[in-house]
């Protein structure tokens, strides 16, 4: 069954994927963490992310959690079979990236972390696109030589995704993203893709024998390459310095079919015949000029970072074949999902932010796919997230009453999150601005009355104007009669005049 999970695709990849399942990855990961979320954030409320909480949503700090990670990185690269010099070099690396771009660093080890992963859940004959843009490319790259091999290298696509603008006169504007293609192994899959029949390319086919097959072009019948075994004479006509593209078998067969060009000078090429009707289209390269933006429309869900679905429909073609399975680890509103869907192939997303995951489910799958929940696809609900990953049950938790996580992963003990509103600014109230209501969640069975009464220490202590408490099972009648009291000394919010129940 297809599946859409919410959660960090870290602890997703590594506590539910089978190593070896899936044909494809496409990835599309943040890099600005704080201009994602502040898209997201006016996508869904149509205000920006107020200042004061940009800080809780830098992902690049080289905090303690990243330090963690960057020391068992050269562990687990040689755990994933990663080559001892090219640890080595990574070492190297993170030295000289700690002094002179420590953000860069905590945005490299965190890619490294997935993609070793990554390279586990894909199978031997699988391939994976990592879409990125210019500011991060290179330094990408070479860590997907160092992770998959050079050898495993296959393609740098420049996506020409928008138009040139902005009204710089000291550099070209910015107006592509780079994907980089590796496989996973020896073999892998690829289909070639063609494009449309254009003007430009059917003026190639200028010459028409009238015979009712249509017009065609003359193609060179050499071979590029040297093929020693292909250097037979043919009708008098002497082979070419590397010999002819196709057998004698063939070539017999071209002629017999009137497909063949033959001068009357012998000692000239002979060419043949490559009809318009059947020429497949012209071959798409890695420079995609005709993939536009997102236009506004049916298509466009209103999630910032959504990329077209034609984009994603050409990946998944080239590189896969029907019921294979395709998965997006960052997958935003859900679009190589679509693609896949319309493809036939079965699908994977994960996505950190509940705001995407709602968004998908209901507008892209259900209203869009026609697709129901529980019969075509699942979504790993809350219980289960809670016992995989405590922090982002948390996260998720705040997430759903509009609330921002505080980035600490405390796991327990700490204020989890914060709702901000603004005081409506007048004499009746003494403080203004804006305020907040810190938010503790508890997904466990047993939660005692200590809870509360730290609580009340963050309201005494913490500027807090309200706080609250998300549970995940009911409390019980008499708990909660006990929690209400407790909390009702803490006293009222008084409002414009009308009382706001502190609790
Ligand atoms: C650039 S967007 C992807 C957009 C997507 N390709 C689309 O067309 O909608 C990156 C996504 O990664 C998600 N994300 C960030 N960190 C993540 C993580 N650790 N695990 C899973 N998703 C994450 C963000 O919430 C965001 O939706």
């Amino acid at each position: 069954m297809n599946r859409l999970y919410y959660g960090d695709c870290l602890t997703i990849m590594r506590d539910h994927m089978r190593l070896g399942s899936v044909e494809l990855i496409y990835l599309d990961p943040p890099f600005q963490s704080n201009r994602d979320y502040n898209a997201i954030y006016k996508d869904e409320t149509g205000r920006p992310l107020p200042d004061q909480i940009n800080a809780f949503c830098d992902m690049w700090a080289l905090n303690e959690e990243r330090e963690r990670a960057l020391r068992t990185m050269p562990v687990l690269m040689r755990e994933a079979g990663v080559e001892d010099e090219a640890v080595e070099f990574w070492k190297l690396w993170m030295n000289a990236l700690r002094k002179t771009n420590p953000r860069l660093l905590a945005y490299l080890s965190y890619m490294v972390e997935r993609l070793l992963l990554m390279k586990g859940i894909l199978k031997p004959t699988g391939s994976i696109y990592l879409h990125c843009d210019p500011t991060a490319s290179h330094y990408i790259k070479v860590m997907m030589d160092a992770i998959f091999g050079h050898d495993s290298f296959i393609s740098e696509i420049i996506w020409n995704r928008a138009q040139a603008k902005g009204d710089s006169k000291r550099k070209f504007a910015a107006n592509h993203d780079t994907i980089l293609l590796y496989k996973n192994g020896k073999n892998f899959c690829f289909n070639p893709i063609y494009g449309d029949k254009g003007k430009d390319y059917r003026a190639r086919f200028d010459r028409d024998d009238k015979d009712g097959r249509g017009p065609y072009h003359s193609a060179p019948l050499d071979s590029p390459s040297p093929r020693p075994n292909l250097t037979y004479e043919y009708r008098g006509y002497s082979p070419p310095a590397n010999g002819w593209r196709v057998s004698q078998e063939e070539m017999e067969r071209l002629d017999q079919d009137g497909r063949l060009i033959l001068p009357a000078k012998k000692t000239q090429r002979i060419r043949r015949k490559l009809y318009m009707s059947e020429a497949p289209g012209p071959m798409i390269g890695d420079v995609w000029t005709d993939i536009g933006p997102l236009q506004s429309g049916q298509e466009r869900l209103g999630y910032a970072t959504q990329k077209p679905t034609q984009l994603l429909e050409r990946i998944i073609s080239a590189s896969t074949n029907e019921g294979d399975v395709v998965f997006d680890p960052f997958c935003g509103c859900a679009t190589t999902l679509e693609a896949a869907h319309k493809l036939g192939r079965q699908w994977i997303g994960i996505d950190i932010a509940i705001h995407a995951i709602k968004r998908v489910a209901k507008v892209r799958l259900q209203e869009r796919l026609r697709l129901a929940e529980g019969e075509h696809f699942t979504i790993e609900g809350a219980r289960d997230l809670w016992s995989r990953d405590k922090y982002h049950f948390q996260k998720w938790a705040v997430e759903q009453v509009d609330g921002f996580v505080t980035t600490r992963q405390s796991g327990d003990g700490g204020v989890d999150g914060r709702i901000y509103f603004a005081m409506p600014e007048n004499d009746a109230n003494k403080r203004r601005g804006l305020e907040s209501m810190a938010i503790e969640v508890k997904g466990g069975k047993n939660v005692g009355i200590n809870v509360v009464r730290e609580l009340r220490g963050v309201l005494d202590n913490d500027g807090a104007l309200l706080v609250g408490l998300i549970v995940m099972d009911p409390l019980g009648e008499r708990k909660e009669r006990n929690f209400r009291e407790f909390m009702a000394d803490a006293g009222d919010l008084d409002v414009l005049g009308d009382m706001v129940e502190s609790w």
